[in-house]
Protein backbone atom coordinates (compact mmCIF):
# COMPACT_ATOMS: atom_id res chain seq x y z
CA UNK A 1 0.00 0.00 0.00
CA UNK A 2 1.21 3.77 -0.80
CA UNK A 3 2.98 4.58 2.21
CA UNK A 4 2.35 8.01 3.66
CA UNK A 5 4.04 11.28 2.67
CA UNK A 6 3.55 14.45 3.93
CA UNK A 7 0.11 15.82 4.39
CA UNK A 8 -1.45 12.96 1.77
CA UNK A 9 -3.69 10.82 3.72
CA UNK A 10 -5.18 7.40 2.50
CA UNK A 11 -8.47 7.51 0.94
CA UNK A 12 -10.77 5.71 3.01
CA UNK A 13 -14.69 4.17 3.10
CA UNK A 14 -16.42 3.15 5.94
CA UNK A 15 -18.93 0.40 5.58
CA UNK A 16 -22.30 0.67 8.28
CA UNK A 17 -25.24 -0.51 8.95
CA UNK A 18 -26.53 0.93 12.22
CA UNK A 19 -26.53 3.87 14.88
CA UNK A 20 -22.88 5.23 13.27
CA UNK A 21 -21.40 6.10 16.40
CA UNK A 22 -17.83 4.00 15.29
CA UNK A 23 -18.50 6.40 12.04
CA UNK A 24 -18.83 9.13 13.72
CA UNK A 25 -15.95 8.38 15.74
CA UNK A 26 -13.60 7.96 12.41
CA UNK A 27 -14.87 10.94 11.22
CA UNK A 28 -14.21 13.13 14.04
CA UNK A 29 -10.06 11.01 14.13
CA UNK A 30 -9.84 11.50 10.50
CA UNK A 31 -9.81 14.95 10.73
CA UNK A 32 -6.83 15.40 13.20
CA UNK A 33 -3.53 16.00 12.19
CA UNK A 34 -2.01 12.20 13.13
CA UNK A 35 -4.66 10.69 11.32
CA UNK A 36 -3.56 8.97 8.72
CA UNK A 37 -7.24 8.36 7.01
CA UNK A 38 -9.26 10.84 5.50
CA UNK A 39 -13.02 9.39 4.76
CA UNK A 40 -14.18 9.86 1.57
CA UNK A 41 -17.19 7.35 1.53
CA UNK A 42 -19.91 6.01 3.57
CA UNK A 43 -21.42 2.58 2.66
CA UNK A 44 -24.94 1.25 4.39
CA UNK A 45 -26.60 -1.50 3.23
CA UNK A 46 -29.58 -0.28 4.21
CA UNK A 47 -30.89 3.12 5.47
CA UNK A 48 -29.22 3.46 8.89
CA UNK A 49 -29.05 6.18 11.51
CA UNK A 50 -25.13 6.11 11.01
CA UNK A 51 -25.36 7.90 7.69
CA UNK A 52 -26.85 11.08 8.69
CA UNK A 53 -23.39 11.85 10.11
CA UNK A 54 -22.02 11.38 6.05
CA UNK A 55 -24.50 14.30 5.55
CA UNK A 56 -23.49 16.38 8.87
CA UNK A 57 -19.93 16.04 7.25
CA UNK A 58 -20.67 16.42 3.48
CA UNK A 59 -18.90 12.44 3.06
CA UNK A 60 -20.17 10.96 0.15
CA UNK A 61 -22.62 8.40 1.14
CA UNK A 62 -24.68 5.21 -0.84
CA UNK A 63 -26.82 2.40 0.58
CA UNK A 64 -26.23 -0.63 -1.60
CA UNK A 65 -28.93 -3.63 -1.73
CA UNK A 66 -26.95 -6.86 -0.28
CA UNK A 67 -29.92 -9.00 -0.90
CA UNK A 68 -27.61 -10.22 -3.79
CA UNK A 69 -24.07 -10.01 -1.87
CA UNK A 70 -22.47 -10.74 -5.49
CA UNK A 71 -24.30 -7.61 -7.08
CA UNK A 72 -23.76 -6.09 -4.15
CA UNK A 73 -19.96 -6.54 -3.89
CA UNK A 74 -19.39 -5.59 -7.62
CA UNK A 75 -21.30 -2.36 -7.23
CA UNK A 76 -19.25 -1.75 -4.07
CA UNK A 77 -15.86 -2.12 -5.63
CA UNK A 78 -16.99 -0.29 -9.06
CA UNK A 79 -17.81 3.09 -6.41
CA UNK A 80 -14.53 2.46 -4.38
CA UNK A 81 -12.58 2.10 -7.62
CA UNK A 82 -14.29 5.14 -9.15
CA UNK A 83 -13.56 6.88 -6.32
CA UNK A 84 -9.86 5.15 -6.07
CA UNK A 85 -10.12 4.11 -2.34
CA UNK A 86 -7.45 2.89 -0.66
CA UNK A 87 -8.66 1.80 2.87
CA UNK A 88 -11.80 -0.19 3.87
CA UNK A 89 -12.92 0.48 7.59
CA UNK A 90 -15.97 -1.86 8.97
CA UNK A 91 -17.94 -0.46 11.61
CA UNK A 92 -21.05 -2.45 12.45
CA UNK A 93 -21.29 -3.36 9.05
CA UNK A 94 -23.63 -6.88 9.43
CA UNK A 95 -22.63 -8.11 6.20
CA UNK A 96 -19.88 -11.16 5.18
CA UNK A 97 -17.52 -10.35 2.42
CA UNK A 98 -16.64 -13.01 0.29
CA UNK A 99 -13.02 -14.07 -1.09
CA UNK A 100 -13.58 -12.17 -4.13
CA UNK A 101 -14.14 -8.77 -2.68
CA UNK A 102 -11.47 -9.02 0.02
CA UNK A 103 -9.18 -9.67 -2.83
CA UNK A 104 -9.30 -6.56 -4.34
CA UNK A 105 -8.20 -4.89 -0.85
CA UNK A 106 -5.52 -7.29 0.58
CA UNK A 107 -4.74 -6.33 4.07
CA UNK A 108 -6.66 -3.19 3.97
CA UNK A 109 -10.08 -3.80 5.15
CA UNK A 110 -10.50 -4.43 9.08
CA UNK A 111 -13.34 -4.11 11.26
CA UNK A 112 -14.69 -3.56 14.94
CA UNK A 113 -16.10 -6.49 17.26
CA UNK A 114 -17.88 -6.10 20.58
CA UNK A 115 -15.74 -8.94 21.96
CA UNK A 116 -12.51 -10.37 23.14
CA UNK A 117 -11.98 -12.21 19.96
CA UNK A 118 -11.41 -15.28 19.21
CA UNK A 119 -14.32 -15.36 22.11
CA UNK A 120 -17.92 -14.88 20.67
CA UNK A 121 -17.40 -14.62 17.24
CA UNK A 122 -21.39 -13.06 15.81
CA UNK A 123 -24.21 -11.36 16.91
CA UNK A 124 -24.87 -11.16 20.86
CA UNK A 125 -21.73 -10.89 22.13
CA UNK A 126 -22.40 -9.27 25.55
CA UNK A 127 -25.87 -11.57 26.21
CA UNK A 128 -23.26 -14.43 25.83
CA UNK A 129 -20.85 -13.48 27.67
CA UNK A 130 -23.47 -12.53 30.57
CA UNK A 131 -24.73 -15.91 30.09
CA UNK A 132 -21.70 -17.87 30.23
CA UNK A 133 -20.77 -15.58 33.39
CA UNK A 134 -17.18 -14.80 31.70
CA UNK A 135 -15.29 -12.42 33.89
CA UNK A 136 -14.33 -9.88 31.01
CA UNK A 137 -15.88 -9.14 27.50
CA UNK A 138 -14.04 -6.70 25.28
CA UNK A 139 -13.05 -5.31 21.68
CA UNK A 140 -11.16 -6.11 18.98
CA UNK A 141 -9.98 -4.71 15.45
CA UNK A 142 -9.13 -7.19 13.39
CA UNK A 143 -8.35 -7.37 9.58
CA UNK A 144 -11.24 -8.93 7.38
CA UNK A 145 -11.68 -12.13 5.89
CA UNK A 146 -14.46 -14.34 4.49
CA UNK A 147 -14.91 -16.08 7.45
CA UNK A 148 -16.98 -14.31 9.97
CA UNK A 149 -14.89 -12.36 12.40
CA UNK A 150 -11.51 -14.35 12.05
CA UNK A 151 -8.83 -12.46 10.15
CA UNK A 152 -5.64 -11.59 12.25
CA UNK A 153 -6.00 -9.34 14.91
CA UNK A 154 -4.56 -6.48 15.45
CA UNK A 155 -5.39 -4.56 18.70
CA UNK A 156 -8.10 -5.69 21.42
CA UNK A 157 -9.00 -4.78 25.04
CA UNK A 158 -10.60 -6.39 27.65
CA UNK A 159 -13.52 -4.67 29.44
CA UNK A 160 -13.99 -6.14 33.20
CA UNK A 161 -18.17 -7.90 33.90
CA UNK A 162 -19.15 -6.57 36.83
CA UNK A 163 -21.14 -8.24 39.55
CA UNK A 164 -24.68 -6.01 38.47
CA UNK A 165 -23.56 -6.08 34.70
CA UNK A 166 -26.55 -5.81 32.24
CA UNK A 167 -26.47 -6.41 28.76
CA UNK A 168 -26.73 -2.30 28.28
CA UNK A 169 -24.36 -1.68 31.02
CA UNK A 170 -21.54 -3.67 29.43
CA UNK A 171 -22.42 -2.63 25.91
CA UNK A 172 -21.84 0.65 27.05
CA UNK A 173 -18.85 0.41 28.23
CA UNK A 174 -17.41 -2.04 25.53
CA UNK A 175 -18.32 1.17 22.71
CA UNK A 176 -16.37 3.15 24.66
CA UNK A 177 -13.43 1.59 24.31
CA UNK A 178 -14.08 0.53 20.71
CA UNK A 179 -14.29 4.22 20.23
CA UNK A 180 -10.28 4.13 21.56
CA UNK A 181 -9.71 1.04 19.91
CA UNK A 182 -10.40 1.37 15.92
CA UNK A 183 -8.25 4.93 15.44
CA UNK A 184 -5.66 3.22 18.34
CA UNK A 185 -5.60 0.23 15.73
CA UNK A 186 -5.43 2.36 12.48
CA UNK A 187 -2.45 3.99 13.58
CA UNK A 188 -0.80 0.91 14.26
CA UNK A 189 -1.06 -0.68 10.79
CA UNK A 190 -0.59 2.68 8.57
CA UNK A 191 1.91 4.91 10.32
C1 LIG B 1 -20.27 -2.01 17.42
O1 LIG B 1 -20.36 -2.46 18.74
C2 LIG B 1 -19.41 -2.94 16.59
O2 LIG B 1 -18.35 -3.50 17.31
C3 LIG B 1 -20.41 -4.01 16.21
O3 LIG B 1 -21.57 -3.30 15.90
C4 LIG B 1 -21.62 -2.11 16.71
C5 LIG B 1 -21.87 -0.94 15.80
O4 LIG B 1 -22.12 0.23 16.54
N1 LIG B 1 -19.94 -4.80 15.11
C6 LIG B 1 -20.15 -6.10 14.98
O5 LIG B 1 -20.82 -6.75 15.75
C7 LIG B 1 -19.52 -6.74 13.76
N2 LIG B 1 -19.37 -8.12 13.93
P1 LIG B 1 -22.12 1.64 15.81
O6 LIG B 1 -23.06 1.53 14.61
O7 LIG B 1 -22.64 2.60 16.85
O8 LIG B 1 -20.71 1.94 15.41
Amino acid sequence: MEKLTGPKKIKTAVFISGKGSNLNNLIKFSKTKKSPIIIDLVISNRKAFGLKYADKYKINKRIINFKNTKIAENKCLLILKKRNIQFICLAGFMRIFSNNFIKNFKKRIINIHPSYLPKYKGLNTSVRALKNKEKFSGCTVHYVTAKLDSGNIILQKKVKITKNETETSLDKKIIKEEHKLYPAAILKILN
